[in-house]
């Protein structure tokens, strides 16, 4: 357990990059093009030990907005629209699956949103049952559906586990109903224990909960309610989420008021109570917004220092190539990033006229290389051992860093590293703040990138 200080998070709370990919997506262009994505592809087939796939598949559909939503979502009723988007995604498959050698294997799948589980418990299996017809997926792979309490059926979960599917994460934000009405986002508490019962019945190996601070209404009493309950459900794993309010740039969050929010000062005494809350409660803080408990496979890879990061946050899987698909879906290979087309419309052209609905990407430099194992270095592991990076990348560290290492000696009297022996070591403070130590190794930032676009740091 660690005590949080308020007054080091106020000095280092700003805007910064949340390193779920280095670069991040700001930096991909159209001039990376579904050309220069197929060639790379292809060359993923070629080699030794070639490595395992992690499948995403977003499915954007839910069935009510949520004010605070900053997720890719649309809101219908018409399962028609379903029905289409799952015969593209069917045809995305076709094509992604044609380039890549038959038989490596997936050790990660995962379908994220909007909301899975807005599909049919017959749609769900049909998407499934083709995804599971079109790759080999190993036995002991992870895989993860995000769901929704409150459209949820038991049938919902047993088709995603009679298809292999052994994680579950559900949104809940808050537990208080003046907060979810405030939200529209009505969920009672017994709907999430339902859900979470029947998740436990049907032998899922891990469940997680979805909280957000930062909400309407919320004061540190209501939430510490909040984390009661949580604590009283006991998930594997819990997220606790930051609300930014940026109506300008997802204009539905005009509809939550301003003047109900909680101050900065209320939100970081929130995010306080939370962290010493649920470290008191035997929940281990892996990093950003993420606990688990002690023997969750996070926990274990955090203190095997097998932790790894990507789009969807913090995994085990490291090294995987990663294929996104669905629209807005980021895909991953080993030195290119490579984004899909965000509107349906786009997408199902793209598709219909037999082309990858690749929008944008972007293929890593030498130097974006080293950086990224630096950042993924402290993000994961929370530590950096210089002579490492210098034998496998042939270079200076303390030269190639420079503008970083002078940016260490104040946070190191802040105690949030401590840089010695040609190491640097994040201490529990630091792992608070882990963005902004990642931020110094980022060359884009060196060479005065306008942070002013990314979320707050804290
Ligand atoms: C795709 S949703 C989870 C599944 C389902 N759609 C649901 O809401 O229950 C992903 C999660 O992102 C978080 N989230 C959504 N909007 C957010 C925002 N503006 N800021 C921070 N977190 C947000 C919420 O905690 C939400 O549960
Ligand atoms: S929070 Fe989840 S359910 Fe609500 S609108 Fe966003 S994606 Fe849909």
């Amino acid at each position: 357990m660690f005590e949080v200080d308020l007054e080091k998070i106020k000095k280092y709370d700003k805007p910064g990059p949340r390193y779920t990919s280095y670069p991040t997506a700001p930096h991909f262009t159209e001039s990376f093009t579904r050309e220069n994505y197929l060639d790379e592809i292809i060359k993923t087939n070629y080699g030794e030990g070639l490595p395992d796939l992690s499948l995403y598949f977003h499915l954007p559909f839910c069935d009510t907005l949520c004010y605070f939503c900053g997720c890719n979502m649309i809101i219908t009723r018409n399962r028609d629209r379903v029905k289409d988007y799952i015969k593209y995604l069917k045809k995305e498959i076709d094509m992604v699956r044609t380039y890549i050698l038959a038989d490596r294997k997936v050790a990660q799948l995962h379908w994220g949103g909007g909301t899975p589980t807005h599909l049919k418990p017959d749609e769900i299996n049909e998407l499934a049952s083709y995804i599971k017809e079109s790759f080999q997926i190993n036995d002991d792979s992870e895989n993860g559906c995000e769901i929704d309490p409150r459209e949820l059926t038991r049938e919902h979960l047993e088709m995603l586990r009679k298809n292999g599917f052994n994680r579950i994460s559900m949104g809940v934000q808050d537990f208080n109903e003046k907060v979810q009405k405030a939200t529209n986002r009505i969920q009672p508490e017994d709907i999430t224990r339902q859900a979470v019962q029947w998740v436990r019945e049907l032998g899922f190996s891990s469940v997680n909960l979805d909280l957000m601070y930062g909400l309407p209404f919320q004061t540190l009493e209501t939430f510490e309610v909040t984390l009661d309950k949580t604590i009283d459900i006991s998930p594997d794993r819990i997220a606790v989420f930051n609300y930014a309010h940026v109506p300008w740039v997802k204009k539905h969050m005009a509809l939550i008021h301003p003047e109900d929010l909680p101050t900065p000062e209320v939100k970081l005494q929130i995010l306080k109570l939370t962290i010493e809350k649920l470290t008191k409660a035997g929940y281990v803080f892996i990093g950003m917004d993420h606990f688990a408990k002690p023997d969750d496979e996070l926990a274990v890879a955090l203190r095997e220092k097998k932790l790894y990061r990507n789009f969807q946050g913090y995994s085990t899987h490291a090294g995987t190539d990663l294929y996104a698909m669905g629209i807005t879906g980021i895909s991953q290979l080993q030195n290119v990033y490579a984004q899909n087309y965000k509107t349906e419309k786009e997408y199902f052209d793209s598709i219909n006229n037999e082309a990858l609905p690749i929008a944008r990407g972007y293929r890593l430099t030498d130097d974006d290389i080293l950086r990224r194992e630096v950042i993924t270095n402290l993000m994961c592991n929370f530590e950096l051992d210089f002579r490492q990076i210098e034998e496998k990348y042939k270079i200076n560290f303390k030269e190639y860093f420079a503008w970083g290492l002078s940016n260490l000696p104040e946070m190191e009297k802040d105690e949030l590293v401590s840089v010695k022996n040609n190491k640097i070591e994040v201490t529990p403070m630091g792992k608070l703040l882990i963005r902004n130590i990642a931020m110094n190794f980022d060359g884009y930032i060196e060479h005065k990138e306008d942070t002013a676009k990314y979320s707050r740091t804290v």
